[in-house]
């Protein structure tokens, strides 16, 4: 199972102090092989928490890239190239926060090409807003952002997918359980072979019920990932 830390724009260098814990955790919780934790800060934080998290598993990336891999005149930007350079494996695209900066899928397919090419790994963000579920369009939608944001890439195995409900994330509502089973066997269908995470909402009061949902491969935690206890027990909860 993977856990994505998603920090959105939180934290400074001393809210890496409680990351110890999460290490310790790490290392002692030797229960499931599988368990991979990834932490996606803010860039500023990129290279001191791969620093600090160096002799752990626990690996590194960035919640977005410009979708050029050379140096250019894009004031404010930083490409793939540059954050693997600080020490980022993954990148997250296509959240839907970007989305509805404007970020299109034409544009998210070039930053997805862009950090393959850098060698980082993809988490690629898709979901429906409320008012496309109302209207029972999820799936079109979703195959469209597949679609599109996939567009030339022969090769996925880098590409994980995080299905993330715009009306799920930072609400405390969480997609019906048959529901979400089902909308993550759709998109694995589309893309094979992937990885598919779940985001929105995701916290130590509802991890029981997500994790019955047996198709998901990880969770993109926002909010409750800025608090190491909390995150710390999604994880303990999810294998137990
Ligand atoms: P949330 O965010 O857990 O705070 O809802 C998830 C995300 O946006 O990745």
């Amino acid at each position: 199972m993977y856990f994505i830390a998603n920090w959105k724009m939180y934290g400074g260098l001393n809210s890496l102090n409680s990351l110890h814990k999460v290490n310790k955790f790490f290392k002692t919780f030797k229960k499931n092989k599988s368990l991979r934790i990834i932490y996606c800060p803010p860039n500023t934080l990129i290279r001191p928490m791969s620093k600090k998290l160096k002799k752990s598993n626990i690996e590194v990336g960035a919640q977005n890239c410009h979708e050029k891999d050379s140096y250019g005149p894009f004031t404010g930007s930083v490409n793939s190239k540059m954050l693997k350079n600080v020490g980022a494996k993954y990148v997250i695209v296509g959240h839907s926060e970007n989305r509805q900066a404007g970020e299109t899928d034409k544009l998210i397919n070039q930053k997805i090409k862009s950090a393959l090419r850098s060698g980082l790994k993809v988490i690629f963000c898709i979901g429906e807003t409320l008012s496309q579920k109302r209207k029972k369009i999820t799936n079109k939608v979703l195959n469209k952002q597949i679609k599109l944001g996939l567009n030339k890439i022969r090769n996925n195995s880098k590409v994980f997918i995080a299905y993330e409900p715009v009306w799920s994330i930072g609400t405390g509502v969480i997609p019906k359980s048959n529901e979400l089973f089902t909308t993550i066997n759709f998109i694995k269908k589309k893309i094979k072979k992937s990885k598919v995470f779940y985001g929105g909402s995701v916290n130590p009061k509802n991890i029981n019920e997500l994790k019955s949902i047996i198709n998901i491969d990880g969770f993109l935690v926002g909010g409750a990932s800025q608090d190491s206890k909390k995150f710390i027990d999604i994880i303990k909860k999810t294998y137990n």
